[in-house]
């Protein structure tokens, strides 16, 4: 049975992921600062596996808890989700986001070095495509062009296990470039808990539909779209999680550095994205058109065949299955993980 350590465990993707992954018979070693999480959340994980599982208390940052880990457990391949990912937030405090991302990765690399553990799969952004290139995105495409400090990290993070895979072709190394996850498990135990108001545009829909929050703005309605709004491509997260399974299937096979998207490769506007959260609930959702959010871009969607030819990947949730997900989380969890 394969050891799997996932920084980040307790978080919205690593979660779901560590389902997956004890479903598939790996045995899953969680470590998770609980900066944006809840312990609350690996008890769940318990509860709809119905197997143990190991998890620590522990910020990756912290070489000596770290290393004390490796030495307790027999790792096999990493699954690094740890990272704080609020676009906002890094624009107002970038020292705070390359300290957590950039530093807590060379630190997780150096113990992996340390306990010959080359094997790491990371979780990156569709933000690295920037908008330099037009959609769909491919892999091979240009990255770099950021709009903002953490679209960065995770840029650099990308050249660093470049740079460290060139250094030693002994590693093994993963980049997955996520679009647009949403939606939870369908038992509805476990899902997205934003701290504060959401950033994201599910957890929104999703609020005003349980009534916390009164009304969506929509971010700029005169793109060059079929009905003015961004497009994205959305994806269950059940599917993504599941990518990851696919992924540590090829990072164990060969030692190289391999790049995939996961998505769909269809995209959604906002209002589709609504009108889809209405039909799926039943729930009507007042929104207001406002103006375009700094730094968004007006169309993003994946190219899918490289995971789809190399990987074995396609994901299988619809809309209306994203949508009705994110609705039973949050209508079970009208609070989130932590009862208020
Ligand atoms: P999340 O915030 O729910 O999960 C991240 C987890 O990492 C949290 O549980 C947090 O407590 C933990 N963490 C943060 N810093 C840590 C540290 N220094 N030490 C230990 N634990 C730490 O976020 P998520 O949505 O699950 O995202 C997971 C990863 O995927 C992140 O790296 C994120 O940047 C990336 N990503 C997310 C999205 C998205 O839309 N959710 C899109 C692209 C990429
Ligand atoms: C954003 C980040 C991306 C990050 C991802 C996950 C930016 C530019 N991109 O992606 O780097 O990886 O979150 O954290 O911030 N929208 C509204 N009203 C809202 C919220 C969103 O209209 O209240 C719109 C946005 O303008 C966008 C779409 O909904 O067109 C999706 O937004 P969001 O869920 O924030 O994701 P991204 O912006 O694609």
């Amino acid at each position: 049975m394969l050891n799997v350590l996932v920084t980040g465990g307790a978080g919205y993707i690593g979660s779901h992921t560590c389902v997956e992954l004890i479903n598939n018979g790996y045995n899953v070693i969680s470590v998770d600062n609980y900066s944006n999480s809840a312990p609350q959340v690996i008890d769940r994980i318990k509860k709809i596996t119905g197997k143990d599982m190991k998890s620590y208390c522990c910020d990756i940052r912290n070489k000596k808890d770290l290393e004390k880990i490796f030495s307790d457990n027999k790792i096999d391949v990493v699954i690094h989700f740890a990272g704080l990912k609020s676009v906002g937030e890094s624009c107002k405090k970038p020292l705070l986001y390359f300290d957590n991302n950039i530093f807590g990765t060379i630190v997780l690399c150096e113990v992996m070095q340390k306990f010959n553990v080359k094997k790491l799969v990371f979780s990156s952004s569709a933000t690295v495509y920037g908008d330099e290139s037009l959609p769909p995105y491919v892999e091979s495409m240009p990255t770099g062009k950021v709009t903002n400090p953490y679209g960065r990290t995770k840029y650099i993070v990308e050249e660093m296990l470049k740079d460290v895979f060139s250094s030693d072709n002994g590693w093994s190394i993963t980049l997955l470039r996520y679009f647009n996850p949403v939606g939870a498990h369908e038992s509805g135990l476990i899902g997205e808990d934003p701290k504060g108001i959401p950033n994201n545009l599910m957890p929104y829909v999703s609020q005003v539909a349980i009534g916390k929050l009164s009304k969506l703005t929509v971010f700029g309605g005169n793109y060059n779209t079929p009905d003015g709004t961004c497009i994205r491509d959305y994806i269950h997260v059940v599917d993504l999680a599941r990518g990851h399974i696919k992924a540590i299937e090829k990072t164990m096979q060969n030692q190289g550095i391999n790049i995939y998207n996961l998505g769909t490769s269809r995209g959604y506007s906002v209002l589709e994205l609504i009108k889809a959260f209405e039909k799926a609930t039943g729930k009507r959702i007042s929104y207001e058109t406002g103006s375009p959010r700094e730094g968004d871009i007006a169309v993003v969607y994946a190219n899918t065949d490289k995971a789809f030819c190399e990987l074995g990947f396609k994901a299988q949730f619809d809309i209306n299955k994203m949508c009705e997900d994110a609705w039973h989380w949050q209508s079970k969890n009208p609070t989130g993980y932590v009862i208020n």
